[in-house]
């Protein structure tokens, strides 16, 4: 890795399987990321995710929406313990809460999603399912960043991939998910290299403001 700029410090939120986890923190060993996870934050204690970070070092740490009596008192921790690794980027990866519009406003700009669709199509929960219900003949997924708004943030960039004939939600959601992992990676790589930046509510590439979405070639 030639690039002398210093690491792209991340904290990364996951709820569950951490498969987009994963891929990022292979990606920093390998060489491929320039970036450090400073800890890896998820809303359920038994994720199985967290076994992901714990292979490689990453410090862990659970907050159960049980332990907090309102949504605004969860987001607070959650706040407080994000901020207590001073991250350059919050990084959401199948992070299943609703944020606060507080705790979005605090990381305007320096938090990141990955979801399911070409967005803005399909906003929400069971995206491959209602590709499928819809008939589309084309499907993917978007890297954001994250605003008030459920899914509504600026597209930094999307993979599209084909709906196939024989299709069911299990499937696509596997084919879907492949790319996600390179989807994320090129957008945390361009991040990295401050290739992408956030400037008075506009999102620049290489200085640039972007009029639509960055496109990743698909390779499926
Ligand atoms: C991914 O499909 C992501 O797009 C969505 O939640 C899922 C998380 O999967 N936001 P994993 O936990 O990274 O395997």
């Amino acid at each position: 890795m030639t690039d002398s700029r210093p690491p792209l410090s991340l904290v990364i939120l996951i709820s569950g399987r951490g498969s987009n986890l994963k891929a990022i923190l292979d990606a920093i060993s390998s060489g491929e990321l320039n970036a450090e996870v400073r800890a890896v934050i998820s809303s359920r204690l038994d994720a199985a995710g967290l076994d992901h970070a714990r292979q490689h070092q990453v410090d862990t740490l659970a907050l159960d929406g049980n332990d907090y009596p309102t949504r605004e008192s969860y987001d607070r921790a959650l706040q407080g313990l994000i901020d207590r690794f001073n991250p350059d980027l919050v990084v959401l990866a199948g992070f299943m809460r609703i944020l606060t519009p507080g705790l979005v406003r605090h990381y305007r700009g320096r938090m990141i999603n990955i979801h399911p669709s070409l967005l803005p199509a399909l906003r929400g929960l069971n995206t491959h399912q209602r590709a499928l219900d819809e008939g589309l003949h084309e499907h993917g997924a978007s890297v954001h960043l994250v605003t008030e708004e459920l899914d509504g943030g600026p597209v930094i960039v999307q993979v599209r991939v084909p709906v196939l004939e024989g299709d069911d939600a299990e499937k696509l959601a596997e084919r879907v998910l492949k790319q996600e992992h390179r989807l994320y990676l090129q957008a945390l790589q361009w991040l990295a290299a401050d290739r992408i930046q956030w400037s008075r509510g506009q999102l620049l590439f290489d200085g640039r403001p972007l009029q639509e979405p960055l496109l990743l070639n698909s390779n499926c």
